[in-house]
């Protein structure tokens, strides 16, 4: 018995440049289009959608394959997606021009597909060059770049509603050549549309990397332009063991601040909530935030429970932006700010929860434990301390973000890292906590919770 009534498998399998697949073929247009329709028709519980891998007819793709009775659709627009939802979807009539009814045809060009691709594959075997997927991971900082010099230079904004690069150009006072070599490999990656010499946003640049967007993330992207340049020291850094271009957190730019308390702040809005949920407020009364960021997690923290007050520990320029945040969230009476480094000060008494959200990975081992028993002696008898942050697998080589992330922490502080779930529990215990307990949340990152008894 199926779910549902029909399940559909649509290719948007990418190959490499020059080599026939659906993605290059406009794959994502039809799916996102037949997303659209299937929900607008009220179809959503009927028609299950997954997007998979090539499925043999590479040359005439987008290929779309309908189940429980097998209709092979191909060469799809997005123009044929309203008729096949209406006809097939609703009315049970495939949509017979769009659809391979010889299946002896059909099987014989999906033999004749796999036999080139094979041959393919030996080939460039015999020949010792190297496989696509890696040839295509040590490119992929070419795409990266792009869109990073395009927030750089705020090019989705100076596109608006449509311009020719030519206005852009002089928008941005860049070269006139070069701009409209770049709105072409923008366009490239789907960033952008071209008709005729007019560029436009797509709806995805105009809502996240323009001005005028409803969810604007430009200065939290503007953070990995920053980290583009730290990992540049990569080789350097693996060299000495350490970072290369360190400065105090105390010495940054404003700018540099903001971008980074930006893209922690768009990270923390969106888990705040669901730590909270795990980890719970009752009986907690007084919270200690500690380097505590934008404030997020205490802004949900106290919206969570009226009796609880959060106290923000953090740097003066980043409280300034933590400050706004808790204004603008009317909690200014029951969350605080409290001026101080980390390394240095102490934290006070008697608080019911000491939370740690992505503060670990700055240090290493030693000022950790260091970090842990000034925290265990802020926790009342009774209390909790939670620390939030990659974790990594007993081995350390997955989760593949939280490894890379170790890298991050490598060209970007004097010691820091990423830990295991061992070495957590570990420096927990040793400074008096009890009842050490992991929660696996999902996300890249995890708690771990002790208790002072
Ligand atoms: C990675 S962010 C985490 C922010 C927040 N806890 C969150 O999860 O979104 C690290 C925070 O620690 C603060 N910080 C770094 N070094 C500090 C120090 N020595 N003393 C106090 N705060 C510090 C930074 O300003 C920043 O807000
Ligand atoms: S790439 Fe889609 S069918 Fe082969």
């Amino acid at each position: 018995m199926e779910p549902f009534k029909y399940h559909v498998f649509i290719c948007n399998q990418q190959k490499p440049d020059g080599t026939p697949c659906c993605a290059a073929r406009g794959a994502e247009k039809v799916i996102d289009t037949l997303r659209r329709e299937i929900a607008a028709a009220g179809l959503a519980d009927t028609v299950q959608i997954t997007a998979c891998g090539s499925i043999g007819l590479c040359e005439r793709g987008p290929n779309m394959v309908v189940y429980p009775e097998g209709t092979w659709y191909s060469d799809l627009t997005p123009a044929d997606i309203p008729e096949i939802v209406r006809q097939h979807f609703k009315d049970g009539r495939p949509v017979v021009r769009l659809v391979n009814a010889d299946i002896k045809a059909l099987r014989a060009e999906i033999d004749a597909n796999r036999a080139k691709y094979m041959a393919a594959l030996k080939m460039k075997d015999e020949s010792g060059t190297p496989p696509d997927d890696l040839t295509m991971t040590i490119r992929a900082f070419m795409e990266s770049r792009v869109i990073l010099s395009a927030i750089e230079l705020d090019i989705f904004t100076a596109v608006g509603t449509g311009a020719k690069s030519s206005e852009v150009a002089s928008k941005l006072k860049t070269d006139l050549r070069a701009a409209e070599t770049f709105l072409n490999a923008v366009t490239s990656l789907g960033l952008l549309e071209k008709q005729g010499n007019i560029f436009r946003n797509t709806p995805v640049s105009m809502r996240y990397l323009s001005a005028d967007g409803k969810n604007d993330s430009r200065m939290a992207m503007m953070h990995m332009v920053g980290l583009w340049t730290r990992w540049s020291t990569m080789t350097d850094c693996v060299r000495k063991g350490t970072s290369v271009s360190y400065r105090e957190v105390t010495e940054r730019e404003a700018e540099f601040t903001q971008a980074f308390i930006a893209a922690m702040h768009s990270n923390a809005a969106m888990r705040a909530p669901l730590v909270v949920k795990m980890v719970g407020t009752e009986n907690v009364h007084r919270l200690l935030d500690l380097g505590g960021g934008s404030g997020a997690y205490s802004i949900a923290f106290a919206q969570a429970n009226p009796k609880l007050k959060a106290e923000i520990f953090d740097l003066p320029d980043v409280l300034t932006i933590a400050g706004g945040h808790i204004a603008e969230a009317g909690l200014a009476d029951r969350v605080t700010v409290r001026p101080g480094d980390m390394r240095r000060d102490d934290f006070g008494r008697g608080y019911d929860l000491v939370l740690l959200s992505a503060i670990c990975h700055m240090y290493s081992p030693e000022e950790n434990m260091a970090l842990l028993k000034k925290a265990f002696d802020a926790v009342a008898e009774g209390g909790r301390l939670v620390v939030q942050d990659f974790i990594l697998d007993p081995d350390k080589t997955s989760p593949r973000q939280a490894a890379l992330f170790a890298l991050n922490m490598l060209v970007g502080t004097p010691a820091g890292g990423t830990y295991n779930e061992t070495e957590y529990a570990g420096w927990m215990r040793s400074v008096g906590f009890a009842d050490i307990r992991r929660v696996n949340l999902p996300g890249p990152a995890d708690l771990m919770i002790g208790v002072r008894r």
